[in-house]
């Protein structure tokens, strides 16, 4: 078991994280109705330009979606109505009808709605845009719909109404939060539960960047109250697969923990020293890590081999050694005003 302490507490509801070491099979259940893999697939760069996504680019990812069904074990998408305009949920509504058409068994897919200052009225405003984002991915109804971030002129507990009927409509299977500092998630927790329905999961940014969430005690009051943590950036939007250097940076752009690239060098050395012992890629080695730590990341990837290479962060686990290894050389990072509270 690996060296994070949560993760030895009893669980409250449902597999909501991987004890073991996972395999292709296992699945974890969110808000005690989805089922999915112990890693899923975030689609942010499908059809947005912060990634410089061109039309010309969806080949790439279709052959991607297709490699990813060709026993990967990862069933679960991430993305947001705001995610290239609408574009990202139109892409993956456009792979889901071809799956269709091809008998295939479809993947669970969770999108994202936000709060923007100008929504005030409630649930309109969610329900409106809920259904632009079913509209977009051409279902009938949504596998999972998270608040994007806390920020809202709304309460907390108004939002939470407005999920709670989106549920009741039959318009969603379950509803989680992004972003959530632990107070504002135990509110949303709180007032759902009038509802009788549960708060499936909380997006953080969580990676070898940022431990805040494991640090600040955010992942144990998850594992706690049954709320599942979606890791967002589980690479460092790139910066941990082991392509980039500092003569050779991301480009611009990607903006969450977007660290100098040589002050990453001690960490990036030991990631690639048990990469090689392991025979696998940087990334397998950072994504393991945040599974290790009781979370779900949500790797994006743009291309199939990519795709192959993230999923071989299943099947295998980092020893505690390993674990403590990279501990010391990882990054704590901060919380944000307006969008990272959690
Ligand atoms: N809720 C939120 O506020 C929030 C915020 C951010 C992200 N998210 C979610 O989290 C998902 C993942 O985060 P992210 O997209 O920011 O970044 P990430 O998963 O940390 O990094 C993904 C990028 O790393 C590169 N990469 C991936 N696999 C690779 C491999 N095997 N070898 C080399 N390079 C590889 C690719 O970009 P290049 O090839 O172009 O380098 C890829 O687009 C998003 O897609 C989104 O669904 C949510």
């Amino acid at each position: 078991m690996s060296s994070n302490s949560t993760l030895d507490k009893p669980q409250a509801a449902g597999t909501i994280y991987v004890k073991d070491i996972p395999s292709r099979e296992t699945r974890l259940t969110l808000g005690g109705v989805i089922s999915v893999s112990p890693m899923a697939i975030g689609t942010w760069a499908w059809g947005d330009s912060t990634w410089g996504y061109k039309p010309e680019m969806f080949n790439d990812i279709a052959n991607t979606w297709d490699a990813l069904q060709e026993g990967s074990g990862i069933n679960f998408f991430d993305t947001a109505e705001v995610y290239g305009s609408g574009e990202s949920e139109r892409i993956i509504g456009r792979l889901l009808k071809k799956s269709k058409e091809e008998g295939k068994t479809l993947p669970v897919v969770a999108t994202k709605f936000i709060p923007f200052p100008w929504r005030i009225r409630y649930p309109s405003s969610l329900l409106d845009a809920l259904k632009g984002s079913m509209e977009r991915l051409g279902v009938d109804v949504v596998d999972m719909l998270q608040i994007h971030g806390p920020v809202s002129l709304r309460s907390i507990e108004v939002i939470a109404d407005a999920l709670a009927e989106s549920v009741k409509l039959g318009l969603v299977k379950t509803v989680g939060v992004s972003n959530y500092s632990i107070s504002e998630m135990v509110r949303m927790h709180t007032a759902l539960a009038k509802h009788n329905i549960p708060l499936a999961s909380n997006q953080v940014e969580f990676s070898l960047l940022r431990r805040l969430p494991e640090t600040s005690g955010l992942i144990a009051k998850c594992h706690e109250l049954g709320v599942a943590v979606l890791a967002y950036s589980p690479l460092g939007m790139g910066r941990l697969s082991g392509k980039y250097s500092a003569e050779n940076p991301p480009p611009s752009g990607r903006r969450f923990s977007n660290y100098p690239m040589k002050e990453l060098v001690p960490l990036l050395t030991v990631m690639e020293k048990i990469a090689k012992k392991h025979d696998k890629p940087m990334t397998a080695v950072a994504l393991n890590y945040t599974i290790c730590k009781g979370t779900i990341p949500l790797g994006g990837a743009r291309n199939p081999e990519q795709a192959r290479q993230n999923a071989k962060a299943l099947d295998w686990r980092l020893s505690e050694e390993e674990i403590a290894e990279l501990d010391s050389v990882a990054l704590i990072g901060c919380t944000g005003l307006v969008w990272q509270h959690g």
